[in-house]
């Protein structure tokens, strides 16, 4: 019997963020929750926002627990597993959000683990996540099952294989900096034409979310949705003339390809 179901190496941004989506969506309890951190003030923070056991090492996280998620800073992790010498108990699933990481290389400070790669994005804060996953391809079908229960409690979370997780990188893990561009320029527009600021940007910004749900949920395809509120000679396909002529699409391409080619280049 483990002491606790799922421990954290790290405890910032992202494992906050995961840590809240799995109570929220109560896939863990808090006792069954330990993280840890160097930091006394993170410690803190997280054992009194989220009642968690905290500890100040890695180590003492994989003594107690054989599911390991692995959400410190890239420039850190060999710190934990060759510094420290922390080690992970045989057999243990290691899920890794450290960007750029591959299995392989994460493997080598874990070797008797079985290692998942995932690239999520910020928006698992709000749980509302986009993220590709990649294993080793050593995981049960159970075990696959309960690392897809843990991602989806913060988003949308595919597989792919590792070849492509730098296309991840781009399309949905830096995608929200180009959104909130996009965001911010609507709402640029609504300020021009007299809206308040702070109303602008909530139109905009629930512009976005809606539409995102219609593709989603419907599950119809972004240029069928497009047609259906372009009304013949109307006011919508004036603008769609204007962002095409402006060059939206192809900006749009050209950031996440662009954040794709820097990704790969980092990777090598
Ligand atoms: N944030 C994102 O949107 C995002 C998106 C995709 C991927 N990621 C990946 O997620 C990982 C974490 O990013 P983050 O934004 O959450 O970083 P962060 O906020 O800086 O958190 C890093 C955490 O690691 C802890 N830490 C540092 N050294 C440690 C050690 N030796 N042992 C145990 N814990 C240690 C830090 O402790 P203290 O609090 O005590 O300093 C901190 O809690 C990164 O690898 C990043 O590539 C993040």
């Amino acid at each position: 019997m483990e002491e606790h179901s799922i421990g954290f190496i790290g405890a910032g941004k992202m494992a906050e963020a995961l840590i809240a989506g799995l109570i929220a969506k109560d896939v863990f309890s808090k006792d069954e929750i330990i993280a840890c951190a160097p930091s006394e003030s993170t410690r803190k923070h997280m054992s009194e926002t989220y009642g968690i056991k905290m500890c100040q090492t890695a180590a003492e996280v994989t003594a107690e627990t054989s599911m390991v998620v692995v959400a410190v800073k890239p420039k850190q992790v060999p710190a934990v597993f060759v510094d420290e010498g922390t080690v992970t108990k045989r057999g243990s699933i290691v899920l890794s959000v450290v960007a750029g990481l591959t299995v392989e290389k994460m493997k080598s400070y874990v070797p008797d683990s079985k290692v998942v790669r995932v690239m999520p994005n910020h928006c698992v804060t709000v749980l509302e996540g986009a993220m590709g996953y990649t294993t080793d391809g050593s995981l049960t079908p159970a075990e696959m099952t309960e690392v897809r229960s843990i991602l989806e409690a913060v988003g949308l979370a595919v597989e792919v294989s590792e070849d492509q997780m730098d296309a991840i990188t781009g399309l949905s893990g830096s995608s929200p900096a180009f959104l909130y561009m996009v965001i911010d320029a609507m709402a640029d527009a609504g300020v021009l034409n007299g809206i308040p600021r702070k109303d602008a940007i909530r139109l905009a910004a629930q512009s976005m979310l809606g539409s995102a749900k219609m593709v989603l949920e419907t599950g119809r395809h972004p240029d069928q949705l497009k047609d259906e509120v372009c009304s013949p000679a109307g006011t919508t396909i004036e603008g769609v003339r204007t962002a095409e002529d402006m060059g939206l699409r192809s900006a749009m391409i050209a950031a996440v390809d662009a954040t794709i080619a820097k990704s790969r280049s980092m990777t090598k």
